[in-house]
């Protein structure tokens, strides 16, 4: 059976993935509901140590209760120093996707997305804007998809560095010529007025958190991201 992330690619279509980052965190369970209504496609849960980033936000608690109340899929987005180390509590919380950061070890990789796997839920691998496509390049027949950060990770809010649309397109001609079958999601900035660049170059998960939550109108906000 092909993952969603693989169907998303046979079908050509683009997802918007609102990060929970930026929502009201006195009413998650209204604000889940809010972007569900509002047609979002899937949920993206940033959760930071205070140590892979200068940020601490949430853990498996937090996605579990999330993973309760969404009817869409839940992509955890680990930015943290030992990533193995939690793969488990977060695939019991509910995710049906994580990804972890190339940058947060030296080694190993290949292990983390093979846990995670195991776990029969989708795996990604996450690179920083300064980390070339090339340092990933012997993991991406293993990924279910490649998450490109647009901003340097650990806070919501930040601008979009446009000079990083040049390695989603380059994932994407390298995909498509060695016939790999990863989806492409794109991390960072990303708002109705720029979405189209990203799109364009071949994103084809797009997060926003603050360009949906701090909008007035998420149905809005969502439709106009996914260009549909
Ligand atoms: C950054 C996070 C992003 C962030 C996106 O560390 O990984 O997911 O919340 O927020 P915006 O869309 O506001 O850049
Ligand atoms: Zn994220």
């Amino acid at each position: 059976m092909s993952s969603w992330c693989q169907q998303l690619s046979e079908e050509g279509k683009v997802a918007v993935a609102p990060s929970i980052l930026s929502a009201d965190f006195s009413c998650l369970k209204d604000e889940v509901k809010a972007v569900e209504g509002a047609g979002a496609d899937c949920l993206h849960c940033d959760v930071m140590d205070g140590n892979f980033v200068p940020n601490i936000s949430f853990g498996p608690l937090v996605v579990r209760a999330l993973a309760e109340v969404a009817k869409i899929p839940l992509f955890t987005h680990l930015m943290i120093s030992e990533p193995a180390k939690y793969v488990d509590a977060f695939a019991d919380a509910g995710s049906s996707a994580i990804s972890f950061h190339y940058e947060a070890m030296e080694k190993g990789h290949e292990e983390v997305i093979g846990k995670i796997r195991s776990r029969n839920i989708m795996a990604g691998i996450a690179i920083n804007p300064d980390t070339p496509l090339g340092a990933v390049k012997h993991l991406l027949s293993e990924i279910d998809f490649l998450l490109v950060m647009t901003v340097f990770p650990g806070f919501g809010g930040q601008k979009l560095i446009q000079e990083v649309l040049e390695k989603i397109q380059e994932a994407r001609e390298l995909r498509d010529r060695e016939g790999y079958r990863f989806a492409i999601e794109v991390d960072g900035g990303i708002k109705a007025d720029n979405a189209h660049l990203v799109r364009d170059a071949g994103g084809q998960i797009l997060v926003s958190g603050t360009g949906i939550f701090k909008s007035s109108d998420y149905r809005k906000a969502i439709s106009l991201i996914r260009g549909s």
